[in-house]
């Protein structure tokens, strides 16, 4: 099976080279975790390192913040851009704002909300042939749970990434991590993989901590491993572990509980 690395210095050996091509990975973590971070390297190294054209979709910030903030690692997004080896899409908010409006209406029928997510998905392929990208990531997919209905919620995520799946495209997914960490959700049972980023604290001292939950016909590394945001990216620490810092965090927590 063709693997796709994800250039990000210390995570491929966790997987035995990269992802499998055309998977659907979601990459989850709270704000600031490097999920951004993470999905733009892994763009700008597929384009730079591996001569593969790249689709950036946002739902949130806007494209010139995304190249702005990628520049303080080094990263021209924009030269990449011009030359027609990236794309970096909003996602129509508008539309997506009335698609939200419809689904909040349970009488409605449901073709007006397949139209609008119809509309960003056929945006989504066009800009994917118009340089033909063979990755794509989108960034996040906690924008489309607006409706305050699970099942509506569900089906739109359901929807949406059985079409993405069907792209073919290597595509990292970006979600914010659930408050309970027993409670997964749909798009964790849907992907392929699940890697998640932790960010927790020991004093003074930010530990960040990198997890494959699952990497479906993977091999794949089962050990937190910290990792680094730096002026260059993201960097893992392969063969260090963060088991020790972790359980430290334990007992700080218990300690502060019990008053010890
Ligand atoms: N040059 C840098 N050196 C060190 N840390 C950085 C640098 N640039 C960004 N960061 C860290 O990365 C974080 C932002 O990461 P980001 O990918 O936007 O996270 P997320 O998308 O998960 O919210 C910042 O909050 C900061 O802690
Ligand atoms: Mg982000």
């Amino acid at each position: 099976m063709a693997r796709v690395p994800t250039g990000i210095p210390g995570f491929d050996e966790l997987i035995e080279g990269g992802f499998i091509e055309n998977d659907v990975i979601l990459l989850t973590g709270g704000p600031g975790a490097g999920k951004s971070t993470f999905g733009s390297q892994y763009l700008y190294s597929g384009i730079t390192d591996y001569n593969e054209p790249g689709v950036y979709i946002t739902f949130e910030e806007t494209p010139a913040r995304i190249m702005r903030n990628m520049w303080r690692h080094g990263w021209d997004m924009e030269r990449l851009r011009k030359e027609n080896k990236l794309r970096i899409i909003r996602a129509d908010p508008i539309a997506y704002g009335r698609y939200i409006k419809r689904t909040m209406d349970d009488d409605d029928s449901g073709d007006h909300e397949n139209a609008t997510l119809e509309t960003v998905l056929k945006q989504i392929y066009a800009s994917i042939k118009e340089i033909g990208a063979k990755r794509l990531f989108i960034d996040s997919l906690t924008s489309l749970k607006i409706s305050p209905n699970p099942v509506n919620v569900r089906h739109i995520i359901l929807e949406f990434i059985k079409n993405v799946e069907s792209f073919d495209c290597t595509t990292l997914i970006t979600s914010e991590i659930s408050k309970d960490p027993e409670d997964f959700s749909v798009e964790e049972y849907l992907a392929e993989g699940v890697i998640c980023l932790k960010v927790f604290r020991i004093g003074g001292e930010r530990i960040r901590s990198l997890e494959i939950l699952k990497m479906r016909g993977v091999k794949h590394d089962e050990v937190l491993r910290p990792y680094v945001i730096t002026d260059k990216g993201i960097f893992v620490y392969s063969s260090d572990s963060v088991i020790g810092k972790e359980a430290d965090v334990f007992s700080l927590q218990r300690s502060s509980i019990l008053g010890e």
